[in-house]
Order: C-alpha cells, then sequence, then structure tokens
C-alpha cells in the first residue's frame, strides 16, 4: 500500500470481529518491518509478547480495566523496552570495522551505565517507534489496530513474565475492524498550533 494511504486508513480500532487468527508466518511478516525501525546506537531496545490465546486474552482484559478490544482481537501484542539492551553493543557492532566498533562499543556502555533514567527513556523511546511501526506495518498487509495504555503495567509485566531489565511501553491489539467499519478521524489540532520553524513560539493561533 502507498504509505500516505496506510497513514489515512490506520485508525484505532475498539471493536474487532470475534474468531479471527493471525499465524506466526503473517506475525513474522509484520515484524520483518518493525525491526527496521530506528534506535539510539542501534541497540533496539524493543522487546515482543504476542498473546492468542482466548483465556489469556480474557485474562489481559482483564487487567485493562475490561477494554473489549484486548478480548477481542487476534493478538494483543505488548510492546515492551529493554533497559540493559546496551550490554548487547559489542554484538550489534561485531560486524562493523575495527574502527567502528572499538570508537562505539565503550562509547554506548559508558553513556548508559549506570543510568537508569536514561536507559527507561530510551527503552520508552525505541519501543513507542517499533510501536507505530508495527500499526503501519500491520495496516499494510490489510489488518487493524489500536495502540493502549490503559492497563495495569505492573500485573500485565507479572502475567507475561516480563523479567525486571523489561518494562511495558504499550499494548498494541490487532485483527480485523467488526464490520468493516473505519471510525471516523478524531480532531487533528491544526498545523498552525504544533508546527514551528526555527523556534518554538508558543502556543501558535489555533
Ligand atoms: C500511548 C497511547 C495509549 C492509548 N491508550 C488507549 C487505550 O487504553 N484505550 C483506547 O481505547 N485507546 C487508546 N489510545 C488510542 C487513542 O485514543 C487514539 O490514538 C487517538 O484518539 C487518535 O485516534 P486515532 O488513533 O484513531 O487516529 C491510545 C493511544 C496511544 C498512542
Amino acid at each position: 500500500m502507498e504509505f500516505s494511504a496506510i497513514v489515512e486508513s490506520r485508525h484505532s480500532v475498539r471493536q474487532f470481529e470475534t474468531g479471527v487468527s493471525i499465524d506466526d508466518a503473517e506475525l513474522e511478516a509484520i515484524f520483518a518491518d518493525v525491526v527496521l525501525s530506528p534506535s539510539s546506537f542501534n541497540m533496539q531496545h524493543w522487546q515482543f509478547v504476542v498473546v492468542r490465546d482466548d483465556t489469556r486474552k480474557q485474562q489481559l482484559r482483564g487487567l485493562s480495566f475490561g477494554q473489549a478490544q484486548v478480548e477481542q482481537c487476534a493478538a494483543a501484542i505488548l510492546v515492551c523496552g529493554r533497559l540493559d539492551a546496551h550490554v548487547d553493543a559489542a554484538r550489534i557492532y561485531g560486524g562493523e570495522p575495527a574502527e567502528v566498533r572499538d570508537k562505539y562499543v565503550p562509547m554506548i556502555e559508558g553513556v548508559y551505565r549506570d543510568q537508569p533514567v536514561l536507559q527507561r527513556e530510551e527503552a520508552i523511546r525505541s519501543g513507542a517507534l517499533a510501536a507505530m511501526s508495527l500499526m503501519y506495518a500491520a495496516k499494510n498487509r490489510g489488518w487493524d489496530t489500536g495502540p493502549m495504555i490503559g492497563f495495569d503495567a505492573a500485573k500485565v509485566a507479572a502475567m507475561l513474565e516480563l523479567g525486571d531489565n523489561i518494562v511495558p511501553v504499550m499494548l498494541v491489539v490487532l485483527g480485523r475492524a467488526a464490520g468493516g467499519q473505519q471510525p471516523a478521524r478524531g480532531y487533528r489540532r491544526p498545523l498552525s498550533e504544533v508546527l514551528h520553524y526555527e523556534r518554538y513560539q508558543g502556543r501558535g493561533s489555533a
């Protein structure tokens, strides 16, 4: 699909057709695009946990303030970020020329070591970029999605056995929109309110 058509047709879907499934091959085709997303120092902090089992989706819905789309969707995907992605710097730069590797590996370790705030920011930044890629990559293959932060992060982390080095970034529900209906586009702030040239110019003339 042409990129602007993907952008225009993506909406946050809250009602999915039930009984739709997505197999591993289709998910892997989508995620092959997702992992081409950018990340700081190419650390690829993202991790994805796909929940397709009906009982587990029901359980996840219970931890998401009862939001029905979590149970109706074909897959509920928790996009996560790794706080310690930087420990793999040597492996990630292993194929680079020696001068690049010798410059970046110690730099990356120095930047992130003992920096919990930065580690968390980077995990969330990279995870958020991957989540956006996921929504567009899914749309490109005919799937509808919805991003969600309305869930109990601590309980979802426990349910999915995330471990201390993995933070939830957002849930992306994926499936086929019920009735094939696209919701109306929600209000968008005008460019005059959000776009600034050369320097920030206040709230603008909305
Ligand atoms: C980080 C994030 C969290 C969101 N959480 C929820 C949510 O918990 N439940 C929900 O129904 N929609 C949620 N949304 C969807 C937004 O309401 C939606 O993106 C916004 O209204 C714009 O609509 P659109 O995505 O259809 O363009 C979330 C979106 C983002 C980006």
